[in-house]
């Protein structure tokens, strides 16, 4: 097959160095997987790579996109593909290069840095979808609520709707609104986005976060069901759409629903990616909090965690604490502690700011929850309360971290520091003035 030498563009008119035709199709596959979660873009592109070894954006968007997994299990071929992108440099073009330093900076920890590099590269390539998604997801893991918004904002001038993609672009800006307390303009542009493209799991996503916000859990059961077809079969990001399903059915203290979407959607077989592994400790550790007995699962998820934290512990707080979550609820503060270990040396050790994400928020989080599990209850609120406002510098959304809340209010309830509880209360009945989950604490303080 000949080698075509002469610059070429993707669909967009965003420039890519030489490649075979073929390649440049496959990346648009890709790219729609990523967008959609339907497919793995990875698989797509590995076999390319395999007809078209010198295709720099190929390598390019595997590394990356394995970097968005938050996992260290992957850091070895992320290298490679880094490592094969950088010796192809002559090759590449100015943009590549830049997306390439990228990858090169999150995977040494200086995640920031590489939501900057590909800032640069959106300012000349507005259109560069696969940079501005990764920049978004980036932003999520960093909570960066403005960015997630306004790095979206600042490359609209480059799209419009005869923009292939342009719908998808629209569920990443719904996301950055509904994230900045823009409820309004979210539902908006995320049924915009829904208009173009039925099957946006991300702009569904976005709207199901404004129903979660709002108190407005029965549109959003209406939305999932109707929808479903769009967003559940056979979708990468269908696990965590299905939480945030249940966690409509927690607000309406139907937890045995919520319970059998764990058991048939969340965490249906065995799974050692710790994005869903996470919702699914995060879930157990809600109903818990309830005082709800989720019996043998907890053994199981702590089992899937324990299986993965030879290699992860430490890499990415979030992940960390959620690890320690399932270690607790399953009676092993043993193994919770070896984590909390591990983020504390991470907060000492680790390069860039997944230091930062330990030290602030990683190490007091996992102590907390150790607390909880140890019935310390005071001990808790002096982790949780001086950094829960903080604690969006270890990424996740306000729904994920509610959880944080809701361990402080019913650690509150159980001291018997009632001021606290009743304060707690109050804040949260001004951000969700409609949740029967708030009420229910209520009662309990009345009682
Ligand atoms: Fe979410």
């Amino acid at each position: 097959m000949n080698q075509a030498n002469h610059s070429q563009e993707d669909a967009r008119g965003v420039p890519v160095s030489s490649c075979q035709p073929e390649s440049l199709d496959d990346y648009e596959t890709a790219l729609l997987q990523f967008h959609s979660y339907f497919g793995d873009p990875t698989e797509t592109l590995a076999q390319t790579l395999e007809n078209d070894p010198e295709f720099v954006m190929g390598h390019i968007f595997v590394a990356s996109a394995l970097l968005m997994m938050t996992e260290r299990q992957y850091l070895p071929t992320i290298k490679q593909h880094i490592e094969t992108a950088e010796a192809l440099a002559s090759k590449a073009n100015a943009r590549e290069r830049q997306l390439t330093l990228a990858a090169r900076q999150w995977m040494e920890g200086a995640w920031d840095l590489a939501g900057l590099t590909w800032d640069q590269v959106l300012m000349d390539h507005p259109r560069d979808a696969m940079a501005l998604q990764l920049g978004h997801l980036t932003d999520f893991y960093r909570g960066d609520c403005f960015n997630l918004r306004d790095r979206v904002c600042r490359v609209m001038t480059g799209w419009d709707k005869t923009v292939p993609g342009y719908s998808y672009i629209l569920g990443m800006q719904a996301f950055g609104f509904e994230e900045c307390n823009q409820y309004d303009k979210a539902e908006l542009v995320a049924m915009t986005a829904l208009e173009m493209q039925r099957r946006d799991p991300w702009a569904i996503h976005a709207l199901a976060h404004v129903y979660e916000m709002q108190g407005r859990f029965d549109e959003g059961q209406s939305m999932y069901h109707e929808r479903e077809e769009d967003w559940a079969p056979d979708n990468g990001f269908a696990f965590h759409n299905w939480w945030h399903l249940a966690l409509y059915h927690i607000e309406h203290e139907d937890f045995d629903a919520a319970l059998e979407l764990y058991d048939e959607q969340i965490l249906p077989e065995d799974s050692d990616v710790s994005l869903q592994m996470l919702d699914a400790s995060a879930l157990l550790w809600r109903l818990h909090l309830q005082g709800i007995d989720v019996a043998s699962r907890w053994h199981r998820i702590a089992d899937l965690w324990t299986r993965k934290t030879d290699c992860e512990n430490g890499y990415y707080a979030f992940n960390d604490l959620h690890a320690v979550i399932a270690l607790v609820g399953s009676g092993n503060p043993e193994a919770a502690n070896a984590v909390l270990a591990a983020v504390e040396a991470a907060a000492r050790d680790n390069p860039g700011v997944t230091r930062m994400m330990a030290q602030d928020v990683g190490i007091a989080t996992c102590r907390a929850i150790i607390d909880f599990g140890q019935q310390r209850y005071a001990e808790v609120i002096q982790q949780l309360l001086p950094i829960r406002t903080l604690a969006h510098r270890f990424g996740g959304s306000h729904a994920q971290r509610d959880i944080l809340t809701q361990t402080l209010i019913e650690s509150a309830l159980r001291c018997d520091q009632h001021g606290l509880a009743t304060n707690l209360i109050s804040e949260r009945r001004l951000h969700k003035p409609f949740t029967p989950l708030t009420q229910r604490f209520a009662s309990r303080l009345a009682s």
